[in-house]
């Protein structure tokens, strides 16, 4: 895996395929005119028996990996992320609907992204044209000549980025190479992140209400993330969540409880970001460092 980063701003693009992250397929209900025929529909639309059982969400404990939502029993995955409980990477490129990107195992990256994509799981933009390669309907009600792709920190709509982590403290405990994978939603003021050590994600955060703030300090621009929240879930069983047995160190715990705040500060053509999360400043006084952001 490249510990690879850009900011992905195939802006109005991105945000037509978020809107149907959250869209699952319903039923057609246009025909109902009266209660008595949508009771009908419902109770004929039980599958018959002989029908394969799908993953249902609801009723499993696992519910949706990585943040995704769980609607009409089905999971909608973020971008970036597939399979029926959102385990898995997908690829292709986010210009494509979340349900037809081709997926492979969590523990892999893709072999092949979409021209003008790339990252581990093909969510980072690289050229304008890759952000223009899809028909207008399929990106944006103004055509898609006027898509780009950003390389800025500063966020209009959803960017991706990927980045080492500098984490000396982790590493003695956990040797291996840690890359952070974020989804930074300027709409919705939300941070997706998942950290992985080597080819293994270990656990995903979700950190809404952020304030966004781009701001110049002596000639300097740099683009603030402050949630007063974070909440994380480790995944067992991995290295850092309990699943090796003996006397490791066990973050397990320490991840589900965390709490916030966090914020993240990234300046303007620096490769780097620096993160920062309150329950953790007895072991990270000084926050830690996301680098090699390749823009
Ligand atoms: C990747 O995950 C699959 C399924 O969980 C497992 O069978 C395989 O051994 C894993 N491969 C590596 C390299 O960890
Ligand atoms: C953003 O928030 C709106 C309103 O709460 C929601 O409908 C939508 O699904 C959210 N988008 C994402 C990507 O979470
Ligand atoms: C991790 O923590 C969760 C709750 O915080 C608990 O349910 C689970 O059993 C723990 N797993 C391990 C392997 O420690
Ligand atoms: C850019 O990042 C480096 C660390 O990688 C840091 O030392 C430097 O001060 C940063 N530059 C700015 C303008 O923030």
């Amino acid at each position: 895996m490249h510990p690879s980063i850009s900011l992905l701003v195939c802006v109005t693009a991105v945000l037509v395929f978020l809107g149907q992250v959250s869209s699952q397929p319903t039923s057609t209900t246009t025909v109902v005119t009266t209660t008595t025929v949508t009771t009908t529909l419902v109770s004929t639309a039980t599958p018959p028996s002989t029908c394969t059982p799908q993953y249902d969400c609801s009723s499993s404990p696992k519910g949706c990996l990585n943040n995704g939502v769980c609607t009409n029993n089905m999971c909608s995955c973020l971008p970036g992320f597939g399979g029926n409980d959102c385990s898995l990477l997908s690829c292709g490129s986010p210009l494509t609907a979340p349900s037809q990107r081709p997926t492979v195992a969590a523990n892999s990256s893709c072999t092949q992204c979409d021209s003008g994509f790339s990252g581990f799981n093909c969510n980072i933009c690289q050229t304008d044209a890759g952000c223009q390669s899809k028909s207008p309907s399929r990106t944006s009600i103004l055509g898609n000549e006027g898509m780009v792709c950003n390389k800025k920190t500063e966020v209009f709509y959803d960017s991706f980025m990927t980045c080492a982590v500098r984490a000396p403290e982790l590493t003695g405990f956990f040797p291996g190479k840690y890359t952070v994978n974020l989804d930074m939603d300027a709409i919705n003021k939300t941070i997706y992140a998942q950290l992985w050590l080597d080819q293994v994600e270990q656990f995903y955060c979700s950190v809404p209400n952020c304030d966004i703030a781009t701001t110049e300090q002596n000639g300097n621009i740099q683009t603030t993330w402050t949630c007063p929240v974070i909440d994380c879930q480790c995944l067992n069983p991995t290295l850092m969540c309990g699943g090796v047995p003996g006397p490791v160190v066990n973050l397990n715990s320490t991840i589900n409880s965390l709490k916030g705040p966090f914020s993240l500060t990234c300046p303007q053509g620096n490769a780097s970001c620096d993160f920062f999360i309150d329950d953790l400043s007895g072991f990270f006084p000084n926050g830690l460092q996301m680098v090699d952001c390749d823009l």
